[in-house]
């Protein structure tokens, strides 16, 4: 049985069930890589400022390398009695280097140090994240100059609204992705503030460097306060809001796009590789990929949820509650990862339908609110006008035709404003083509969107 680092003070061994409620390798494992930078940065620092010998230091960098690989290689017996990944690779330290293995703990706790592990390790998913979330824009991106030329109905409260140019929703996509980009960054801000060195709470009398530790490990600057350290997992939290807003916006982008699957809409063809089958009904084919995304997303918002709760009404400074909180990150981050990597893919290679859309294009009276915009060209004051084209769209239901079916007579009855170049913004083409100011769905804002991306994805 190994021995306890914490073992001094404890006559007789612990519960065994004890041991089995507490231990944190069956996840923390995944720390290991964080664990081993973290601990180098520490051993070189302390050997600055002359707590260890340079040769003690680099025979601690040399074997935590090694131990690196053996994790790696899966070559390491993970043992509940060690509880965590920090106390393996600490044992394991010893057990290589004796007396020079058991100096490296000097000067810092486990509590900062998985904060630093934490953040390193946040760090590296923010950067992956943001990786897969480029992909994503450019899957969206790279469809925009292929699907320029289809009018699609804009929806709201999935009514019938106004036509925009296919890009136009795509581009709307990588918006929405850009901000949490954005909002990913700025998480960084706080993820880049080195806990290493604040040990258990209260800091140490030992004259470590704490500023050296943090610049080696690539933080930009030094938390200022022991206590905050050992007790904050704010930047986790942030984190896993942030992707917990990816999660909505994928998981409203599936949605829209399941409804374009079906047969009731058929605006859209998904690739045959990204749909799968029914075991009964032989006709099937079904979105299952966005439905998961949609489906998946529960559990990041839930983890959102999770860390809250955990940090709750804890009192200052470490409580051991915060073991708990890889478990809402890794679950968070790695369904956020695994949606992305399908999500790309799957944003680029669907098909429009364009025949199916356009054959319905002229239904719902997408033109209207631009029959609208025509009569207040004409002098008429916006709500009259809006008054007078809501009476046409009636006088067109009773009739069953669109308005560009109303005999011009008809239409200066109900405005005497309206002249025959009113056939210029009446029907779905021209409604759309009518479309101009800046971030809109017409042709030339389009364009001037799918210039911008084209330059900031490049
Ligand atoms: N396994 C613990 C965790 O992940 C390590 C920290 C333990 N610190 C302590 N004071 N017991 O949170």
């Amino acid at each position: 049985m190994a021995a306890k680092a914490w073992g001094g003070r404890f006559q007789g061994a612990t519960d065994a069930r004890v041991e089995l409620f507490t231990e944190s390798i069956s996840f923390d494992h995944r720390l290991a890589d964080a664990d081993i930078t973290g601990s180098q940065a520490h051993a070189k620092m302390l050997a600055k400022v002359g707590l260890l010998t340079s040769t003690e230091a680099e025979q601690i960098v040399a074997e935590l390398e090694d131990i690196r690989g053996v994790i790696a290689r899966g070559e390491m017996p993970f043992k509940t009695e060690l509880e965590d990944i920090h106390m393996h690779i600490e044992s394991e330290l010893i057990r290589r280097l004796g007396d020079v293995g058991r100096k490296l703990h000097t000067g810092r706790s486990r509590n900062d140090q998985v904060s630093t592990d934490l953040k390193l390790y946040v760090r590296e998913a923010i950067a992956h994240v943001d990786e897969l979330l480029v992909n994503l824009q450019r899957a969206f991106h790279s469809r925009c100059e292929r699907d320029l030329d289809v009018v699609l109905p804009g929806y709201t409260h999935l009514q019938r609204a106004m036509p925009v140019l296919a890009p136009h929703f795509w581009l709307a996509y990588c918006e929405k992705f850009e901000r949490d980009r954005e909002r990913l960054a700025d998480c960084l801000k706080r993820v880049n503030v080195s806990p290493l060195g604040a040990a258990a709470l209260a800091g140490t009398s030992l004259p470590i460097d704490r500023h050296e530790s943090a610049r080696l490990l690539g933080f930009t600057d030094v938390a200022r306060n022991s206590l905050d350290v050992s007790s904050d997992r704010d930047f986790m939290l942030e984190f896993v809001f942030d992707l917990s807003l990816i999660a909505a916006h994928l998981a409203s982008w599936s949605e829209e796009w399941i409804i374009w699957f079906s047969t009731e809409f058929g605006f859209l063809k998904l690739p045959e590789a990204f749909t799968t089958g029914s075991s009964i009904m032989p006709q099937k084919r079904n979105p299952d990929v966005l439905e998961l995304i949609r489906g998946k997303s529960a559990r990041v918002m839930a983890s959102v949820t999770q860390l809250q709760f955990l940090v709750k009404g804890l009192p200052m400074a470490y409580n051991r509650d915060l073991q708990e909180d890889k478990l809402a990150l890794f679950a968070a981050y790695d369904t956020i990862a695994a949606c992305l990597e399908l999500a790309a893919p799957l944003a680029a290679e669907a098909e429009l339908q364009r025949e199916r859309i356009a054959s319905r294009l002229e239904e719902g009276f997408l033109d209207a609110t631009m029959l609208m915009e025509y009569l207040i060209g004409k002098g008429v004051p916006m709500r009259s006008a809006h008054e007078t084209v809501g009476k046409l769209v009636a006088l067109c239901e009773s009739r069953k035709c669109r308005l560009s079916d109303v005999p011009l007579a008809d239409l200066q009855t109900a405005c005497d404003k309206i002249t025959a170049d009113v056939s210029g913004v009446l029907g779905t083409a021209n409604a759309v083509a009518a479309l101009r100011s800046f971030g809109s769905g017409g042709r030339a804002p389009v364009l001037e969107q799918i210039r911008f991306w084209t330059e900031r994805l490049k």
